[in-house]
């Protein structure tokens, strides 16, 4: 059987072996770039014709044609039935199909080197752009409970222990910086990725007189590829999009980690909803946070594509090699795999509920105010390393008693340290442990509320 719209077989005299064709065909996942191939394609007609490679009835029966591909509501079914090597031929085919002869024309002057990577950023940008506005619904998602949950102070940890004491709000802050980080990777991805390859032709550039930055113009590119033979072979964008998605996962799975950890009995610091929970089929009683240990799980096959793609690419000579037909799957399933995971997290987020009695209750237990005395006794004019020490034999002290902190009276503190004097009690205090943290970026009230503002200024903006 004729594949549909083949591109190539004039110098064939053997049909492919159908094993080579399932191979070889890249129909059955990138029919995904349908669209933007078209898109692509009318341009290209556009330029062809001013050019004066087609008549203007020639460019019109072509951009008709394919415009109509675009609102055929048959064409879904075709995809699955169709024998096409990949979606350009696919397209042609039918486009030859209703158009006829003219259609014949449109590869004019290009190659499916230069059409496939046009195509390919042409869809990356759209959906970057989706990518931008889920990635901002979540850190708005984040900065609505930060909100909720304005009082709630919770103990800071490092190594998982005890650390010191930061407001809740403080915490969803710095996952609010992280995305911030990502959307800004990935908008500076955006500006190689919106580069125009079309026009580079199989390798050597095109032999018409094709107006290239018109054609870009007309699709949005804000640049033309410098270099034809880098151009056909350039998969940095995909790179650079699955790399910058790696890390936005990264964060997305430190959040899941903490929220796992904070949702669990032990610290009962925030509920999940039902909805986003499960049960065991064994053990009526459990609720497990399935939710977030998928964010933290399917980070792991972003970074899987991220390494296919550098280890596809590495060894490549050039110019095109078909290789890099394996730049879709790994790309697609970024995009699929990272869409999803930014909608169930800001569902977790939007949904979650913190225990304030419980974050406060730990944040006032295990010495997380005995940074606090150190700093107190730095005032006094003691050194750091000295006050250090002290507090520490004052900390064993409380251990040793079952006491915290505030617990010990002023002589046994003075015991160790005759600088320490009966404000001490008020330094100690949960509020003022907070409060002295007011350099740029630390946890004082008055800094979180003025991040908190900056935030809405920059979700609104
Ligand atoms: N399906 C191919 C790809 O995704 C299109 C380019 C094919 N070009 C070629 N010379 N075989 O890479």
């Amino acid at each position: 059987m004729t594949k549909t719209g083949q591109l190539w077989g004039g110098r064939f005299t053997e049909k492919p072996h159908e094993t080579f064709a399932e191979f070889n065909d890249s129909f059955p996942f990138d029919r995904r770039l349908f669209a933007a191939d078209i898109r692509g394609s009318i341009a290209h007609a556009g330029g062809l014709m001013r050019a004066g490679l087609i008549t203007a009835d020639e460019a019109d029966s072509i951009i008709g044609g394919l415009t109509q591909l675009l609102t055929d509501s048959a064409i879904d079914a075709d995809f699955f039935d169709s024998n096409a090597e990949d979606v350009h031929s696919f397209i042609e085919g039918r486009l030859v199909d209703a158009i006829g002869d003219a259609g014949r024309k449109l590869h004019t002057g290009r190659s499916r080197n230069d059409q496939v990577a046009t195509a390919f950023r042409i869809w990356l940008r759209d959906e970057i752009g989706e990518i931008d506005i889920l990635i901002h619904d979540l850190q708005a998602a984040i900065i609505d409970i930060a909100d909720g949950f304005r009082d709630a102070v919770m103990p800071g940890y490092t190594h998982l222990q005890r650390a010191q004491p930061v407001l809740f709000a403080h915490w969803c802050l710095a996952y609010f910086e992280m995305l911030k980080r990502d959307r800004d990777r990935l908008a500076d991805t955006m500006r190689r990725v919106n580069v125009m390859p079309l026009g580079s032709g199989a390798l050597a550039g095109t032999g018409f007189p094709i107006d290239r930055e018109a054609v870009a113009a007309e699709l949005g590119f804000t640049a033309v590829s410098a270099n034809s033979l880098d151009a056909v072979s350039d998969r940095d964008f995909a790179v650079e999009f699955t790399s910058a998605c790696s890390l936005l996962m990264v964060h997305l799975s430190r959040l899941a980690e903490d929220m796992i950890i904070y949702c669990s009995t032990e610290f009962g610091f925030i509920k999940l909803s039902d909805a986003v929970s499960s049960g065991s089929s064994l053990m009526p009683q459990k609720k497990n946070p399935d939710a977030l240990e998928l964010l933290r799980g399917k980070s792991g096959r972003v970074f899987g594509h991220n390494a296919a793609l550098l280890s596809m690419l590495k060894g490549l000579p050039l110019a095109y090699n078909k290789d890099m037909q394996e730049d879709k799957e790994a790309v697609f399933d970024t995009v699929d795999t990272v869409k999803i995971s930014l909608r169930a997290a800001a569902i977790v987020v939007e949904n979650a509920v913190v225990d304030e009695e419980r974050t406060r209750e730990a944040a006032t237990t295990g010495y997380l105010n005995a940074t606090e005395l150190a700093d107190y006794l730095v005032k006094k004019g003691v050194p750091f390393r000295t006050a250090h020490d002290a507090v520490g034999r004052i900390v064993l002290l409380g251990m040793e008693q079952g006491k915290e902190l505030n617990g010990l009276t002023l002589d046994e503190m003075r015991a160790v340290s005759n600088e320490i004097g009966s404000d001490v009690f008020d330094a100690l205090e949960l509020g003022s442990t907070l409060e002295s943290k007011s350099a740029i970026g630390g946890t004082a009230r008055s800094n979180v509320n003025d991040a908190l503002t900056h935030a809405r200024t920059y979700l609104n903006g």
